[in-house]
């Protein structure tokens, strides 16, 4: 049976990977290396049916740390990787931006570090692959016209976006200068459960919920291109089964939407949920100082994904979206065990760094 190494698998997006790839893929075992970060968190991978278990194993460790890395290496000889391991959150970056060059650009090296010698020592073995899980972040920001390719320039504007294109980089150096049979997959916005409730979708559930300000940055007409999860976990699988070597894939479903449509869409799906008045949530919107840098419009083209390996997107975004919330109101204990201390000391953080402006909410003629 052969064993993949994920990393960050405690995470948002890993954890989604490691449930989908453990239901769907019996043939596989999974070791996953999490640091527990904030974000990460082992009630994400709670529930795991036996025989799903008895393939995971789980290593508390970082990805920087060498030793721990050859240990893993030397014990067992992986078919692949899958790197999601990630400070992933552009408000943090721009408060500590050294923690993301710490963990996305020397993490990813000493990941490929380990990868390569280890690679090297079995043979170079063909069908090994490193699968680096990137964003479209990368890219920058577009006009009010085209979408991200394969080939368009990098231009980061965060700290994030700049960490990880510094780490796409030397992935596709390993693969070029030391013949790493490597992948990068760029993806767009994702949600769905088990997303940390500092990004603006579980974010803005919860806010609905308990009746609290929901704080749209600038003017709330920056664009971002949603993905289900779970669609994005099967591209990745899709990427590591078909993709060749060398190769970039970009990741996304067509589904661009402002910001404020988001937020908008989430006020009256809760209202419908919680029998609340129609309409009424929308009075929290709260306009608040931009984020610095702030990208205005992300879209991916996805094509070279849909064609060459035959991925689709299996979820309308509506319903997945109406889903999502579902699972927020049903996994109250999980809320209340991520919104830890450590949560309200970043909420504290970030609100300090915007404070609210006094902006009404947008006249009603612009509704969704
Ligand atoms: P997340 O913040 O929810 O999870 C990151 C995980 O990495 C956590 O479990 C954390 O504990 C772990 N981690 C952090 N530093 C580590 C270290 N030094 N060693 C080991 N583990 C460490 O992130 P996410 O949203 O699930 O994103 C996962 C990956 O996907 C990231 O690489 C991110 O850049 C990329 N990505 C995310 C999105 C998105 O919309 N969330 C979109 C495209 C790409
Ligand atoms: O595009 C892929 C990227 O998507 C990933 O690489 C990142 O890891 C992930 O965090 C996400 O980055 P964004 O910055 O786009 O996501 P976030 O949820 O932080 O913000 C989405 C949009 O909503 C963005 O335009 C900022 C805005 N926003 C966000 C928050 C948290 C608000 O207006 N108010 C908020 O409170």
């Amino acid at each position: 049976m052969q064993t993949l190494l994920v990393t960050g698998g405690a995470g948002f997006i890993g954890a989604n990977f490691v449930r989908h790839v453990l239901a769907e893929r019996p043939d596989l075992r999974l070791v996953n290396l999490d640091a527990l970060t904030y974000a990460g968190n082992l009630a994400n991978l709670e529930g795991l049916p036996q025989d799903q278990a008895e393939r995971h194993r789980f290593v508390h460790g970082d990805i920087t740390d060498p030793d721990l890395l050859a240990e893993l290496f030397k014990a067992q000889a992986f078919s692949g990787v899958v790197h999601f391991a990630a400070e992933s959150h552009v408000d943090r970056s721009i408060l500590d931006p050294l923690a993301f060059v710490q963990t996305n650009v020397l993490g990813t090296v000493r990941l490929l570090e380990a990868a390569l010698g280890s690679w090297e020592a079995g043979g170079r073995p063909d069908d090994f692959r490193f699968l680096h899980v990137s964003t479209d972040e990368v890219y920058g920001s577009l006009g009010a016209e085209g979408r991200f390719v394969e080939e368009t320039p990098y231009d980061p504007s965060s700290p994030y976006s700049a960490s990880k294109a510094g780490a796409d980089h030397f992935v596709r150096a390993y693969h070029r200068t030391y013949g790493l049979p490597a992948i990068v997959t760029n993806c767009s916005n994702n949600f769905g459960p088990y997303q940390f409730p500092e990004k603006l979708i579980p974010l803005m559930i919860l806010n609905i919920v308990e009746e609290k300000k929901l704080p749209l940055y600038g003017d709330g007409r920056q664009v971002r291109d949603w993905l289900y999860v779970i669609d994005h976990c099967r591209a990745l699988v899709t990427a590591l089964e078909k993709g060749l070597p060398g190769e970039t894939y970009n990741i996304g479903a067509d589904e661009e939407r402002e910001n404020i449509e988001i937020v908008r869409l989430l006020c009256d799906l809760l209202d419908r949920k919680l029998g609340r008045e129609p309409r009424s949530s929308r009075r929290l919107i709260r306009f608040v100082a931009d984020r610095p840098g702030h990208d205005r419009r992300y879209a991916i083209d996805a094509g070279k994904l849909r064609l060459e390996l035959g991925w689709r997107p299996a979820y309308p975004f509506e319903q997945a979206l109406a889903e999502t919330v579902d699972w927020y109101l049903d996994h109250q204990v999980w809320v209340d065990g991520v919104r830890s201390g450590e949560y309200r000391k970043w909420m504290d953080l970030n609100y300090q760094a915007r404070e609210t402006s006094k902006a009404p909410n947008p006249p009603e003629k612009e509704s969704a």
